[in-house]
């Protein structure tokens, strides 16, 4: 099974980032979780551009999330909603398609002790519009910055609820597998 996670943060030190390649370090065998790296390199979403050609890294992000059975999106919360990058990653995917149906979790950490939600929320509602199956064990990560230590998740109760949310992820993906397996 193929996950991949989207980090919406592009800082060094990103706690997001840290959630995500602790999730990639907690799937089970046999699941294999690639951290997306491009959202940087990805052009301001521009329709016009889209309608023609879209960029090759467009496409190659496109590519990544259509082949991925379940999708882990990780995000802080900026001035109250979701980070610009990502808001443009989710832009240029709308008309694509790759998430319409496609198991997502949005897990979002912050250092304070609303852990992100409203950004959480701000996603949830965005992905449902793009047809996203958002997952209800999508959680938020208060005073986050307790928890994690040199770019991991340290603690132990939130790597549990982690695990958690990787195993939401395979029992979606495989339900739904299983039924368009049923439909031929
Ligand atoms: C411009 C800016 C706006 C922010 N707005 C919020 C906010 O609305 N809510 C919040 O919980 N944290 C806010 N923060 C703090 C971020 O949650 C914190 O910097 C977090 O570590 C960013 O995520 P990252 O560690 O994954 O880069 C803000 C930070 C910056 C720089």
């Amino acid at each position: 099974m193929k996950f991949v996670a989207i980090v919406g943060s592009l800082r060094a030190g990103s706690l997001n980032r840290a959630v995500a390649l602790s999730a990639a370090d907690l799937c089970d065998p046999g699941v294999e979780l690639t951290v997306f790296e491009g959202l940087a390199g990805l052009p301001f979403f521009e329709h016009d551009v889209e309608v023609v050609a879209p960029p090759a890294p467009v496409l190659a992000f496109r590519a990544q999330l259509a082949a991925a059975d379940a999708v882990l999106i990780t995000c802080p919360e900026y001035a109250a909603g979701m980070s610009g990058v990502l808001k443009n990653g989710l832009e240029w995917i709308v008309g694509g398609g790759e998430l319409v149906d496609k198991p997502v979790a949005v897990v979002t950490a912050s250092p304070a002790t609303t852990g992100g939600e409203r950004a959480r929320a701000w996603t949830t509602e965005t992905l449902r519009m793009m047809g996203a199956d958002v997952l209800p064990e999508s959680m938020s990560i208060p005073v986050a910055g307790s928890k994690i230590k040199g770019g991991r998740v340290a603690d132990e109760g939130l790597r549990a609820q982690l695990r958690g949310v990787l195993a939401a992820m395979a029992r979606s993906a495989k339900e739904k597998a299983e039924l368009a397996a049923a439909e031929g």
